[in-house]
């Protein structure tokens, strides 16, 4: 059985587990993402059609179709962040990363920076989610610390 299936046999087929089933596929997923087979698999399951399935998955910003990497940076750039430096902050963890752009995926797999919208932390501004943990008042050398923190980890952890 694989994960998916695995996944799926735990919940009775009621639409409204969607958006649980598909985080709980996401977060098995080694590469962080929703595949095509999953939702042909999902689409079957709740008895509607792979496009409305993707129609969820690319609805929320938390979920993806793409492969990302083991941990997922959303760094703020709504307005508190922005005027507390969000910007700097991403260019200096797009310089950390060695990635040229938000959106991309280190070389070894190991994190996605992407974008968000405000975390609801803003008197902890500028403000980044790793996976589900926020870290906020965030300058240069505590972004260091951090990310080393998570390069550190086991790949399988
Ligand atoms: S504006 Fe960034 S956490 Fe609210």
């Amino acid at each position: 059985m694989n994960n998916t299936r695995q996944i799926l046999s735990k919940y009775p087929a009621d639409r409204q587990k969607l958006i649980n089933v598909l985080h709980e596929i996401q977060d098995a997923n080694e590469y962080n993402y929703i595949t095509e087979n999953d939702m042909q698999q999902l689409a079957d399951f709740f008895n509607t059609t792979k496009a409305s399935i993707y129609g969820v998955v690319t609805y929320y910003s938390m979920l993806s179709t793409k492969p990302r990497g083991k941990n997922l940076i959303r760094a703020c750039k709504s307005p508190v962040c922005q005027i507390s430096g969000a910007f700097s902050l991403i260019d200096a963890l797009k310089k950390e990363l060695g990635i040229d752009q938000v959106g991309q995926t280190t070389a070894d797999k190991m994190f996605t920076l992407e974008y968000s919208e405000c975390l609801g932390q803003c008197a902890m501004a500028p403000g980044i989610l790793i996976n589900e943990d926020f870290y906020g008042r965030l300058d240069e050398d505590k972004l260091k610390g951090i990310l080393s923190y998570y390069q550190n980890e086991s790949p399988s952890s």
